[in-house]
């Protein structure tokens, strides 16, 4: 006769492969639902949703995710039968629509309108999400912002998976948090899972042409995030990101030039004189600010201080009270464009 706490054990063993099996059900009634990437190129793959339900079903029905990127939500059904919850972000609000109608038998998703780069992340941070789902804009710029906002605004942030991982610039981003350390145990979904070729339609950025092309690589990545470097900092915000630079007082609004600043304490500027060097400012632990060094423009050392979302900066000559130059995150200023011509 089985011993009582076997019994217990045994109990909860066949509880468990019954949700397991009643969630993978249900996965698979939504993957059979949506179209496959062969007839949709945008979505995923019906073995990439089968991958994600065989990986999540017996631990999502405790968990919420975010989707960032949802297009029509055919991936967004298979979630929202795998997890408790998901909140599903999108910037485009005709997608949304058309998403909610192809998840309406979910009752558990959220759907939000939002720019993953110009909004306020910090509207996620009480949700307690365990996993984030990445695959929104593929370009290495965005795939770090979304994966640096995930780690940073997340909490409760278990894993992070990624689609289009056969995407060079996708792949450079994941690989450098591989390497850093902060993903671990990170394993390839979806074609080419396990290194065989597979056909996926590419493009050309320069000519807009779309052809098809062989990859080894697979279409999606899991990772796990390293509890061993669950403080790891993540780089400032301000970092990689474009800001458009103008002259003080902002009598017209034409920009006078463009920073970049680069991890390495490099500053990129459109300007002829030449770019610069950033550090942090050595006489005070404030984080908001730094001093530039641009050889080119000036011989005296400029002062920098962010606003608290690292998202604009006034600058000055140290130890000057007036701020000669405005600088704010590129992506802000876009938006209002953005959301006006959304609606013609
Ligand atoms: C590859 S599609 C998503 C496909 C979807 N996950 C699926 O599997 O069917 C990328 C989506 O990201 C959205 N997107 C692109 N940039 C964004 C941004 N900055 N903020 C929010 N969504 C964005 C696009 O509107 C598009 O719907």
């Amino acid at each position: 006769m089985p011993h009582g706490s076997t019994l217990i054990v045994l109990f909860w063993q066949l509880a468990h492969a019954w949700n397991s099996s009643i969630c993978m059900h249900a996965a698979e009634v939504e993957i059979r639902n949506a179209p496959e990437k062969s007839q949709m190129f945008v979505t995923t793959s019906h073995l990439y949703k089968r991958h994600l339900a065989e990986y999540f079903c017996g631990m999502g029905g405790n968990m919420t995710a975010l989707e960032l990127g949802v297009y029509h939500g055919h991936t967004t059904a298979v979630l929202a039968a795998i997890f408790r919850r998901v909140i599903s972000v999108d910037i485009e609000k005709e997608y949304l629509e058309v998403a909610s109608k192809n998840a309406a038998a979910h009752s558990n998703v959220i759907f939000l309108s939002m720019d993953l780069m110009a909004d306020d992340w910090t509207i996620f941070s009480t949700n307690q999400v365990s996993v984030g789902i990445i695959d929104a804009n593929h370009h290495y710029e965005y795939v770090m912002a979304d994966a640096q906002n995930a780690l940073r605004h997340l909490p409760h942030l278990q894993y992070l998976v990624f689609d289009d991982y056969h995407e060079e610039e996708v792949e450079r981003a994941v690989t450098e948090l591989e390497e850093a350390g902060v993903l671990v145990e990170c394993q390839g979904i979806g074609n080419g899972w396990n290194g065989s070729p597979w056909e996926f339609q590419d493009w050309d950025p320069g000519s807009g042409q779309q052809f098809k092309r062989w990859t080894t690589q697979s279409e999606g990545r899991i990772c796990k995030r390293s509890p061993a470097r669950a403080g790891w900092k993540t780089l400032p915000g301000f970092v990689n990101k474009r800001f458009f630079v103008y002259r003080q007082p902002l009598t017209h609004l034409c920009q006078a030039g463009v920073f970049r600043f680069l991890a390495n304490g490099t500053l990129l500027t459109s300007w002829e004189s030449g770019g610069g060097s950033w550090q942090a400012a050595a006489s005070t632990t404030r984080e908001d600010l730094l001093i530039l060094k641009l050889p080119g423009l000036l011989s005296s050392e400029l002062e920098l201080i962010f606003n608290s979302g690292r998202t604009a900066f006034m600058l000055s000559e140290v130890g000057s009270s007036r701020a000669d130059w405005f600088g704010i995150y590129d992506q802000l200023v876009n938006r209002p464009f953005q959301i006006a011509s959304s609606l013609f």
